[in-house]
C-alpha cells in the first residue's frame, strides 16, 4: 500500500499486532485461543505409521502428552458458545525427553492462503469492527478475499456448538511430510476423531449452557474415564496441494488410524507451554505451506508478550 514506506515489522509481528487491533490486547493471555484448559493424556500408537515415518511417538511405544483445549477468540472471557471454532493442541513427550506438537481446530481449512492475506483480512475485520469503512470499501474488502476464504467461512458458518470438547473432530489443516528410514516422503494431514462421535447442541440446549460449560464438561467426563480420540492421517496423492491451507484434499483419500489418545484428567497449565505447530521431531517435516512456516514466529511473539509483566 505504501511502497516507499515498507513496514519494518516482520510478517509475524504484523500478524500479532493485527489480531490485537481486532480484539485485544488481553494482558497475560495468548493473543489467539486465549481461553483454554489443560489435560494430561496418554498416546498409544498402533504401529501402522511405522513404515512411513521414524517419528518416535508413531512407532509402538506409549508416550505421555499434554492437551490444551481452547476457544479460538483472543478474548479470554468470551462465552464458549460465542467462539465458533475450538482448538485442540497436543504436546507429545517423547522417550528422549524432547517434545513435538500437533495443533488442530474444528475446521478443515484456513481462511487465508498467505501471511500477507491473513494480515490484510485482520486489518479489514478491525476496520469493520471500528466502523471505519464506507460501503464501497466494505464491498471491496469482502470481494477481495472472497474466493480464498469462502471455504473456511462456509465451514465456520456450519459449525454448531459442540456438546463437549470430546465430541468434535479436530483438523491440523496444513500438510506435513512423513519421512521413513529409507528417506521416502509422504505428504499427510492429521485429524483427531472423537471416540464418542460428533454431537452438537440444539439451539434450545445451547441457551442453558453456562459460559465455561466445555471445560466443566470435560473435567466431569475424564473423572468417569470416557474421553478418547483416534489419530488419523490422510495420505496425500502426489498432485494434492501441500502449500495451500484453504484447500481440502479429496474425500476419498486413504485415512490411516495411527494411534489412540486417552485424556486422563485436568492439570494446571505447565510453565511456558507453547503449542508451536512447527516443533517437529525426526521423521516429520514441514510442508511448503507459507502459513504453517510463519506460525513459529507468531507463536513465539505471543508467548513473549503474554509472559512479560505487561
Ligand atoms: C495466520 C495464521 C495463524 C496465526 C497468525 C495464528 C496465531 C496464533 C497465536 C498468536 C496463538 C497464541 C500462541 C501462544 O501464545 O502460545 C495461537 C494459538 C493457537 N492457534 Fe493459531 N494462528 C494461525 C493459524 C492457525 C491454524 C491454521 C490453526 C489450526 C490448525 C491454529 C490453531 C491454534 C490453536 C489450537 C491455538 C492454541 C494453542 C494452545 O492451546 O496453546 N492457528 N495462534
Amino acid at each position: 500500500m505504501h511502497p516507499h514506506h515498507p513496514d519494518p515489522r516482520t510478517l509475524a509481528q504484523q500478524a500479532v499486532d493485527s489480531i490485537e487491533d481486532f480484539d485485544g490486547p488481553y494482558r497475560g493471555f495468548r493473543r489467539a485461543h486465549a481461553k483454554g484448559a489443560c489435560f494430561s493424556a496418554i498416546f498409544t500408537p498402533n504401529g501402522s505409521a511405522s513404515s512411513l515415518t521414524t517419528a518416535a511417538h508413531l512407532q509402538h511405544q506409549v508416550v505421555n502428552a499434554v492437551v490444551r483445549f481452547s476457544g479460538s477468540n483472543p478474548d479470554p472471557g468470551m462465552a464458549d458458545l460465542l467462539s465458533p471454532a475450538k482448538g485442540m493442541a497436543v504436546q507429545f513427550q517423547l522417550p528422549d525427553k524432547s517434545i513435538t506438537n500437533i495443533v488442530a481446530a474444528t475446521i478443515p481449512v484456513f481462511f487465508a492462503r498467505t501471511p500477507e492475506s491473513f494480515i490484510d483480512m485482520m486489518k479489514t475485520a478491525a476496520a469493520f469492527k471500528h466502523k471505519e469503512l464506507s460501503l464501497p470499501e466494505k464491498i471491496g474488502a469482502v470481494i477481495e478475499h472472497f474466493s480464498e476464504s469462502k471455504n473456511a467461512f462456509l465451514h465456520l458458518g456450519a459449525l454448531k456448538p459442540p456438546v463437549s470438547y470430546a465430541t468434535s473432530r479436530y483438523y491440523a489443516i496444513h500438510a506435513f511430510n512423513l519421512v521413513n528410514d529409507r528417506g521416502d516422503r509422504q505428504a499427510v494431514k492429521y485429524e483427531w476423531e472423537p471416540d464418542l462421535g460428533i454431537h452438537t447442541l440444539s439451539a434450545r440446549e445451547a441457551k442453558s449452557q453456562p459460559s465455561d460449560y466445555l471445560e466443566k464438561d470435560l473435567i466431569t467426563r475424564t473423572t468417569l474415564g470416557q474421553v478418547g480420540f483416534k489419530l488419523n492421517i490422510v495420505l496425500g496423492d502426489k498432485d494434492d496441494p501441500t502449500d495451500d491451507p484453504t484447500l481440502s484434499w479429496p474425500d476419498q483419500r486413504t485415512r490411516l488410524e495411527v494411534g489412540a489418545l486417552t485424556i486422563t484428567g485436568p492439570i494446571a497449565e505447565p510453565d511456558d507451554l507453547v503449542m508451536d505447530p512447527t516443533l517437529l521431531t525426526p521423521g516429520i517435516e514441514l510442508s511448503d505451506d507459507p502459513i504453517l512456516n510463519f506460525r513459529h514466529e507468531a507463536y513465539a511473539i505471543s508467548h513473549y508478550l503474554r509472559s512479560m509483566k505487561e
